[in-house]
Order: structure tokens, then sequence, then C-alpha cells
């Protein structure tokens, strides 16, 4: 399986897919490429130092947002992907890209969704809303991406127990570390055997 994978951040996500692939608990996958909106990201870093070709595409970079759309697809297409996979990236993905990547775009957010997530539910903004609220469980999800934010079918998720004296800092890491870098890479590996597929807007998994 091709992946390519989009970042904006520290990339932990990007690392736990990369140490995966290594450990052969994603199999017949080869990281292809990584693509960036931000030079200074250390996920970056982390690509460039396991040899995975990287580039940094930004519509900072771009007089209009349909210009960098435009690049941005041409740039995907390029690399020629099977596998699309979100891992922190925070760009809104260009409906054309989603139309034609149905299926094959994937995303990991910091929640159980339908909880905690749309329009501004991104890093610790999720962790602190959880705390605001009391909830006794957090965790993370990993669905396709469709036209919404956070609305695709929903393919793993994994539930995390809040402790008591959690900051949301201390609760995004144990988000991260107990679920995000886990079924991120499960669910890569599920994709990656053909064990995956959307049935009237949900996802059956052999
Ligand atoms: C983190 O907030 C994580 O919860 C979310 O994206 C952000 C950056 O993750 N998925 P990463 O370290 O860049 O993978």
């Amino acid at each position: 399986l091709r992946v390519l994978v989009l970042v904006s951040g520290g990339g932990t996500n990007l690392q736990a897919i990369l140490d995966a692939v290594d450990e052969g608990s994603i199999t017949n996958t080869e990281i292809v490429g990584v693509i960036s909106n931000n030079k200074n990201a250390y996920a970056l870093t982390r690509a460039r130092e396991h040899g995975v070709a990287s580039r940094c595409i930004s519509p900072k970079d771009f007089a209009t947002r349909e210009e960098f759309n435009a690049k941005f697809l041409a740039a995907v297409d390029e690399i020629g992907p099977d596998l699309i996979v979100l891992a922190g990236f925070l760009v809104v993905i260009p409906a054309e890209m989603i139309a034609k990547y149905r299926n094959r775009i994937i995303n990991i957010h910091p929640s159980l969704i339908p909880a905690f997530c749309g329009t501004g539910f991104y890093g610790l903004k999720v962790h602190e809303a959880a705390l605001k609220r009391g909830v006794k469980v957090v965790g993370a999800t990993v669905h396709f991406v469709d036209e919404g934010t956070d609305t695709g079918p929903i393919i793993l998720q994994k539930a995390v127990e809040v402790e008591e004296g959690d900051t949301p800092e201390i609760l995004q890491r144990r988000v991260m570390e107990q679920a995000e870098w886990k079924i991120l890479p499960q669910a890569i590996n599920l994709i990656a055997g053909g064990r995956v597929t959307v049935e009237d807007g949900k996802v059956r998994i052999r």
C-alpha cells in the first residue's frame, strides 16, 4: 500500500506509523511521502531522518486558496498514493480531493467522535473541553475523511480513562500514547490487508 502522510506539527503520529512499518506491524506498506503546510514542523525532520521524501506546501504560499488547492492536489496526484493519512494535519482538504480520493483519506482525531469534534476542536482544545465537561472517558478515533469536519465513517476508536488531577497537556499525552499511536497504525494495517470496506456509510472490518 502506497501511503502519503500529511502533517502540521510534531509528527508523533507519523513516527508511530514509521515505527510500525519498520517493526512489521503494518504489512505490505510503503510510506511514499510526507507533506506539511508548516516548514518548521518537526514531523518533516522525522520524515527526513527516516529517508522519506518530504515537502512543504502551504496556503500562505499562494495568492488564493483555489491556487493552493490546485497545486496541492497536483502534488498529491504526482505521488500517486493508495491511501492518504492526515496525522495532525490542520489544513482543510479541498472538496475536489475528497471526491477524487473517496474513502482513501483517513484522519486521526483525539476524541471519541461524535464528542468534542468539528470546527475548532483540535489539539489541546479537545482535552480542555473534555475536562471542562467532566467526562470520565476520552479517547481517539480514526475515520475516513468526507466533506464535513470529523464526520466521515468511523474505522477504529480506543477509549482512555480521565484521571484525577489531569491537565489538558497530561490528558493529551495519555490519549496520544494509549490511543492515537495504536489505532492509527492498526487502521493502516487493516486497510493494507484489504479488510476495510464502507457499506451504507458504515465501516465493516473483516
Ligand atoms: C495532536 O494534538 C494529536 O492529538 C492530533 O494532532 C496533534 C499533533 O499530533 N492528532 P502529531 O504529534 O503531529 O502527530
